[in-house]
This record gives structure tokens, sequence and C-alpha cells, in this order.
């Protein structure tokens, strides 16, 4: 009992709650850029309202929160280790690469947190009907969310690896 009160484990826990974010963010995001993106135009015109109706509404509310989550949990986790300052500074100054990985990892984190609640999400709301637009503006917002998205996956692929690479120094 003693053991679960304790600073440490703590630590363990947001660890714990920051990959489980991470997981349901970058999940939803490779699953829209490996899965949905290739397969929508193979779907047939009459069966494709479904995907704006029903899946990608309820698809985005895990996306975004996830994201929000994980930024949270993962400054909280920065905080508790005692890393926070130097990870902004991404180790610059103090010679060390631990904070250097991790700190490049959540600076890209941190871009693609950008991108989801301030490109992706508000021109997606215009895509699936939740901000009013017109025909032109809804395919300008749905180039512009889909190309931020496929940007956010190029990131996420150094981003993982400053995130985990500290297991090798
Ligand atoms: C949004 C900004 C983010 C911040 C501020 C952040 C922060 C952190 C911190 C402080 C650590 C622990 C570093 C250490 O051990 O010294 C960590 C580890 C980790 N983070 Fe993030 N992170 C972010 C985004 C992400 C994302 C998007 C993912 C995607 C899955 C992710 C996955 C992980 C993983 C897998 C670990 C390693 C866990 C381990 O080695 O036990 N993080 N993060």
């Amino acid at each position: 009992m003693e053991e679960l009160m304790s600073y440490a484990w703590w630590t363990f826990a947001f660890r714990w709650l920051h990959v489980m974010s991470g997981i349901m963010w970058i999940g939803h995001l490779w699953y829209f850029n490996f899965t949905q993106a290739p397969t929508v135009p193979k779907i047939p015109m009459e069966l494709r309202p479904a995907i704006g109706k029903f899946i990608l509404p309820e698809a985005l509310f895990w996306f975004r929160w996830g994201a929000m989550a994980t930024l949270v949990t993962g400054l909280i986790l920065a905080w508790m280790m005692g890393e926070l300052g130097q990870t902004i500074r991404i180790g610059i100054g103090d010679h060390n690469a631990h904070m250097t990985s991790i700190g490049i990892g959540m600076w890209l984190a941190t871009i693609m947190w950008f991108n989801v609640w301030f490109i992706i999400w508000p021109n997606q709301q215009k895509v699936i009907g939740l901000k009013p637009a017109s025909d032109d503006e809804k395919k300008a917002a749905a180039r512009l969310a889909s190309l931020t998205s496929r940007v956010n996956t190029m990131l996420s692929i150094p981003m993982l690896y400053g995130m985990t690479s500290v297991h090798f120094y």
C-alpha cells in the first residue's frame, strides 16, 4: 500500500497514462493515414457519407482528446522527473543526450498537437458539417486537413525515435 502512494509509483502511473494516451492519439493518426485515406476512394459513392457522418466524428473525438491527454500527461511526467526545463531547452548547455532526445520528441509532438487542435480539427469541422462552409470551402478544408495529417504522420516517426531512444544512451 505504501508503495502505491510513493512518488516513484505516481511517476510510473503518469508514464503509463502518457503512453496509453499517446497510443490513442497516434493510433488514430495512423488509422487515418494508413487505412482510411487509401480506402475511401475505393468505397462506392453511395456508401461514403457513412464515414463523414458516423466514423469521423467519433474518431476525431478520441484523436484530438488523445492528443490533449498525451501533452498534459507528458508535461506532468517531465515535471515529476525534474527534467521539464532541461527537455524544453533540448539539453543545450547540459551536454545530456537523454534531455536532447526527449526534448526533440517533446517539441515535435507539441508541434503535432498544435496541428491537431488549430489546423486539422477546425478544418475537419467544416468537412463534417459542424461549421458552416460552401462546397469549395469544404474541399479546401479537406485538403489542408489531410496534408497536415500527412505531415504529422511523418513527424511521428522522428518524434517516437526521440521519445524512446533514451533507453539506448
Ligand atoms: C505531446 C508532447 C509530449 C510530451 C511533453 C512528452 C513527454 C514525455 C516524457 C517527459 C517522457 C519520459 C522521459 C524520460 O524517461 O526521461 C516520455 C516518454 C515516452 N513518451 Fe512522450 N511526450 C509527448 C508526446 C508523446 C507521444 C505523442 C507519444 C506517442 C505514443 C509518446 C510516447 C512516449 C513513450 C512510448 C515514452 C517512453 C516510455 C518509456 O520508455 O517507459 N509521447 N514522454
